[in-house]
């Protein structure tokens, strides 16, 4: 008798990576793959707090939790030093999770399939026998960037703590879009320590990319093969949901309002702009007001995610009265369930901060984009967006730093007007079912892991 595979997926902990490498862990069950995933307790608890219950009866793969070592101080989930404080206690604690997992299971871990952001726990993986296997839940580009930080350093673009020497653009390669010096994806201009740490981080990130039996990758290869032949062993996979349906509360954080989605059934076709800057953007209150102040004089009706802590880590305040003079053509709420709202036809675009998920996932539904970067991979996926796909368009800064109401007015009036961005973002809406239907290269390409994974 074959033996039962049995995949252990160890995601970083964090919204954006537990939810894309949830989707992978649902399709691996639904072919046929034992999967049990593993999050720090803090983060498991969350998700099971957020799931409906219909959703946990049928959730195809085992919830387990390790714990992050912070319980003394949870403040320190939420710093920068965060990435370092797991990295301590990750190795250990995932290696007696896999220890404990199969002395009371009788079908064993065969393979790891770790998050590259802590890809250092694929050693442990190596040192029990297992198979290592690596997903990256961001896009080739800042990956392919990751792994040139020493030729960088070589040739004397970046210094050793990650801050560019000159002023010119970065390029990977001719088609892959440039980065300004402030863009990549460590830059943290004002704070030396963080840049480090992230610069660090992408060096961990590199080593364990290149260790990898396989990189899977939430891409489709047509959408940047340039990036993707940079990586070695890399399998694009994406877009990820449309390979099989995600039940819609599974891998989230925060419980979904789904009230919003009754609210866009009202509004007419094509009518309503979806707001949501992802799950770490925070804005200072000054700015927060100019973004409130420019969707309104925008005229047109929207659906705003305003997390509870998007202010500086604190609940917003509106502008005066703003709240009673766009009550009846705004919804907001606090979190929301992205992709059916992506998907509804009563969306026109997508004002965002260019997450790799979100963009992703706007991609897949056709949708325009607003592009307002907040750090790490955004700037460069926003250059996707507006350079090399052109299926958005990107807000500016003016002289004191802010991005203005005008700015924003006058942008979503070009996005809503410009027929070429919409024709675009249709196409590849297109390109991206192809590459997940049967016979398309993601498809083809998840075939194929599955084979290596029974193999
Ligand atoms: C972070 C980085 O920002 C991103 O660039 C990197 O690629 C992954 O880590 P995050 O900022 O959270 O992620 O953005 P994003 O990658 O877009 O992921 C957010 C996820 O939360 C998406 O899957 C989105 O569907 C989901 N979401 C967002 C909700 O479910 N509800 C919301 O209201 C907003």
């Amino acid at each position: 008798m074959d033996l039962q595979q049995h995949v252990l997926v160890v995601p970083c902990p964090a919204q954006g990576h537990v939810k894309p490498l949830i989707k992978m862990a649902y399709n691996l069950a639904y072919h046929g793959i034992k999967v049990t995933f593993a999050n720090t307790e803090h983060v498991g608890g969350k998700i099971l707090a957020a799931m409906s219950e219909s959703d946990k009866e049928q959730c195809p793969i085992r919830l387990v939790t390790y714990s992050d070592g912070l319980e003394s101080s949870p403040e320190k989930r939420d710093g920068p030093g965060m990435m370092d404080d797991l990295k301590k206690v990750m190795p250990d604690n995932l290696e007696k999770l896999i220890k404990q997992i199969n002395d009371s299971d009788n079908e064993p871990i065969t393979c790891v399939i770790a998050d590259l952001s802590v890809g250092y726990i694929l050693e442990v993986a190596r040192k029990l026998g297992l198979k290592q296997v690596a997903v990256w839940p961001a896009g080739p580009g800042s990956l392919a960037l990751s792994l040139h930080v020493p030729k960088l350093i070589e040739t004397g673009i970046i210094d050793e703590n990650g801050s560019p020497i000159g002023n010119e653009l970065i390029r990977l390669s001719e088609e892959v879009p440039a980065l300004k010096s402030s863009e990549l994806t460590w830059s943290c201009p004002g704070n030396p320590t963080v840049q480090k740490m992230l610069l660090d981080y992408s060096l961990d990130v590199k080593q364990a990319a290149e260790n990898a039996s396989i990189v899977l990758c939430n891409t489709y290869y047509n959408l940047d093969s340039s990036s993707c032949a940079m990586i070695p062993n890399v399998l694009p996979i994406g877009p990820l949901p449309a390979i099989k349906k995600l039940n819609p509360s599974s891998g989230t954080l925060s419980s979904q309002d789904s009230t919003c989605i009754s609210w866009l059934d009202k509004q007419p076709a094509n009518s309503v702009i979806y707001i949501a800057f992802g799950s770490t953007t925070v804005f200072s209150q000054k700015q927060f007001n100019e973004l409130a102040l420019g969707i309104e004089l925008s005229g047109h009706s929207f659906l705003w995610v305003v997390r509870p802590n998007i202010v500086n880590g604190s609940f917003p305040e509106y502008p005066n009265n703003f709240l009673e003079r766009t009550a009846a053509r705004g919804k907001i709420v606090e979190w929301a369930p992205q992709e059916e709202i992506l998907a509804h036809t009563s969306v026109s675009c997508f004002f965002s901060h260019c997450g790799w998920n979100s963009t992703m996932e706007g991609l897949s539904h056709g949708v325009p984009f607003l592009c307002w970067p907040y750090m790490w991979d955004q700037f460069f996926n926003k250059n996707y967006i507006c350079e090399m796909w052109k299926v958005g368009l990107s807000l500016e800064h003016d002289e004191d730093g802010m991005i203005s109401r005008h700015e924003i007015k006058t942008k979503i009036y070009d996005l809503l007007t410009d027929d070429g961005v919409k024709t675009n973002a249709l196409k590849l809406m297109e390109n991206a079912k192809k590459s997940v239907n049967e016979g398309g290269s993601s498809y083809e390409n998840f075939k194929s892991f599955i084979k290596y994974l029974e193999a």
